[in-house]
């Protein structure tokens, strides 16, 4: 039985492009992945501190010499790692927010981020050990950042989660972003704006590791 964690990071809920989207892959995946289980993350009803010197202390303490309080700091850490780690795939709605990921997702990255359980440092430099998971990112953004275009360059939300989620082992990533959203504020038809995104988007989650087109 496969299980997918869906997050969401989108303040805007209702009017959120990334939250419709990932909310139509979750749809199409469970239509096609029957006895499939789906773990819902809505980042922006986590609320999840940003990380302290003492957090650090525990998460670089050996587990079995950490104090009681330092378990403590680190609960939520465990969870949300929990969640990862048990489930096969992952749909991650991301909302561009100054041109980078929102803060709300920087922070749960930085709970998720942990040696010895996501990545460790050998002789051979660091290793990701989040292995043989799959992700698919649905980014939305109100301009449009196309390779090739002159805004190109202020995209730092695929190529720092490809950089984070491949250090952390996620090899098997897709991204699909859907572009020029501010035009939805103009008066554009928000059905006919999102319609290509939704077929990508459901496309994707019915072939997306054994499903059946
Ligand atoms: C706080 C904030 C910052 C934003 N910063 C950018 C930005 O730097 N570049 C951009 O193209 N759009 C920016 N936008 C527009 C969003 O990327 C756009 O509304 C997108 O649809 C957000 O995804 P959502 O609809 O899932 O919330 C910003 C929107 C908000 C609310």
């Amino acid at each position: 039985m496969s299980t997918l964690l869906h997050i969401d990071s989108s303040p805007l809920y209702g009017r959120s492009v990334s939250r419709e989207l990932t909310a139509a892959f979750v749809t199409r995946w469970k239509a096609s992945h029957p006895g499939g289980r789906v773990v819902d993350r809505d980042l922006n009803a986590t609320p999840i501190p940003p990380i302290s010197a003492e957090w650090v202390g525990a998460a670089y303490t050996p587990e079995a010499a950490r104090a009681p309080q330092q378990k403590e700091l680190l609960s939520l850490s465990d969870s949300l790692l929990a969640e990862l780690e048990q489930a096969d795939e992952y749909v991650i709605g991301v909302p561009m927010h100054n041109f980078g990921v929102p803060s709300v997702l920087k922070l749960w990255i930085d709970q998720i981020a942990r040696v010895g359980r996501t990545f460790s440092y050998g002789n051979g430099g660091p290793k990701g050990l989040l292995v043989g998971k799959k992700a698919t990112f649905i980014i939305a953004t109100g301009g449009i950042y196309d390779a090739q275009t002159q805004m190109a360059s202020f995209n730092f939300v695929e190529p720092y989660l490809r950089s984070v989620f491949g250090f952390l082992g996620v090899m098997d990533a897709t991204f699909l972003t859907a572009g020029g959203t501010a035009v939805l504020n103009q008066g554009h038809d928000r059905d006919a704006f999102l319609a290509p995104h939704l077929q990508a988007v459901q496309t994707h989650a019915q072939t997306f590791q054994g499903g059946h087109v």
